[in-house]
Formats: C-alpha cells, sequence, structure tokens
C-alpha cells in the first residue's frame, strides 16, 4: 500500500513549485508538471469540499495563492464551455476527473479565431505552456457528468481576477 502523505505536504509542494516560478520558464513547467501529475496519482490529498462545484457553469476553487501562481480546482458542470481565449501568463492544467474537449484557435484578426486542433483530455491529461505562442484555445465538458481540473496560473490572485488575457469569437467558417 502506498505511504500516505499529509496534506501539508500538498501545500509544501505548491510552495516549492512557486519558488520555481522564479526560475526559467522550462525548469518551471517541468516542475509543474510533476506537481500536477502527483496531485493526479494521489486526489485523496486534495480536500473533497474543493472539488464539487456550485450548480451551472464552472466553479473555481482555490487551493493555493501566492504573488507567483495560483492553484485551483476547477470543476466543470455538463454543458459548460468557455469563451476561446489567451492567457496572459503561464497555464498548466491537469484534469481529475470526467473529460474535457480542448480546441485550438488561429487568431485572424484582435478579436476573430479559426480553430486549428482538437481533442477530448481524458482524466490523467496534463497540459503545461507559457503565455507565448500565442496560445489561444477552448475547453467544454460535453460529457454528461461534472469534470474536474487542476489548474496552477501564474499569477497573484489576490491582484488579478483570471488568468485570460483576451477572448475572441469564432470566425464564420
Ligand atoms: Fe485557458
Amino acid at each position: 500500500m502506498a505511504q500516505s502523505i499529509p496534506s501539508a505536504d500538498v501545500a509544501a509542494m505548491m510552495a516549492d513549485l512557486a519558488v520555481s516560478a522564479r526560475h526559467a520558464p522550462d525548469a518551471y513547467l517541468a516542475a509543474a508538471r510533476t506537481t500536477l501529475l502527483r496531485l493526479l496519482s494521489r486526489p485523496e490529498l486534495l480536500d473533497p469540499a474543493r472539488l464539487v462545484g456550485r450548480g451551472e457553469g464552472l466553479s473555481r476553487n482555490l487551493l493555493f495563492g501566492t504573488e507567483a501562481i495560483s492553484v485551483w480546482a476547477m470543476v466543470w458542470a455538463p454543458g459548460t464551455v468557455t469563451p476561446v481565449h489567451d492567457h496572459h501568463c503561464s497555464c498548466c492544467f491537469g484534469l481529475l476527473r470526467g473529460t474535457l474537449r480542448e480546441t485550438w484557435y488561429r487568431p485572424i484578426s484582435d478579436t476573430h479565431a479559426v480553430a486549428t486542433l482538437d481533442a477530448v483530455r481524458q482524466s490523467g491529461f496534463v497540459a503545461c505552456m507559457m503565455p507565448t505562442g500565442p496560445n489561444l484555445h477552448r475547453i467544454a465538458n460535453e460529457g454528461p457528468e461534472a469534470a474536474v481540473s487542476i489548474h496552477v496560473y501564474g499569477y497573484d490572485h489576490r491582484t488579478q481576477d483570471s488568468s485570460i488575457d483576451r477572448t475572441y469569437e469564432i470566425a464564420a467558417g
């Protein structure tokens, strides 16, 4: 049987990650991926009360936050879909439960974008990216059950409302 890790160690893991966020982007993204994979493999370490949603749409439950990073459990009610959006900061996420469709877009103007890639993410999936690229995507829960994902963003939740830089309309194809 695997050794139980006290949830205090989860906080320590996230604090280590916050320190890593001050270092080179590639090293930080690797550390974020490792942290997310550890959390996804041990979901019992997370407070179950933070993994439930509040009705329709997307529920955001803060797990940890410093001036460098904020970590959220996102609960996606069935039918939830984000706008097409870009991020002003690094964005890493891991899917804990359920499935999510992630669609990538290419901007064709400051306001409109066209889809380029589309994938259905299964539980256990982890993605990490820096804001440059640009990296435009949209996430949707098209399944019948709520989905739960863990997000690590490179922003201070006390000074900014979200990781979203800009949203786009989908151009008519
Ligand atoms: Fe995003």
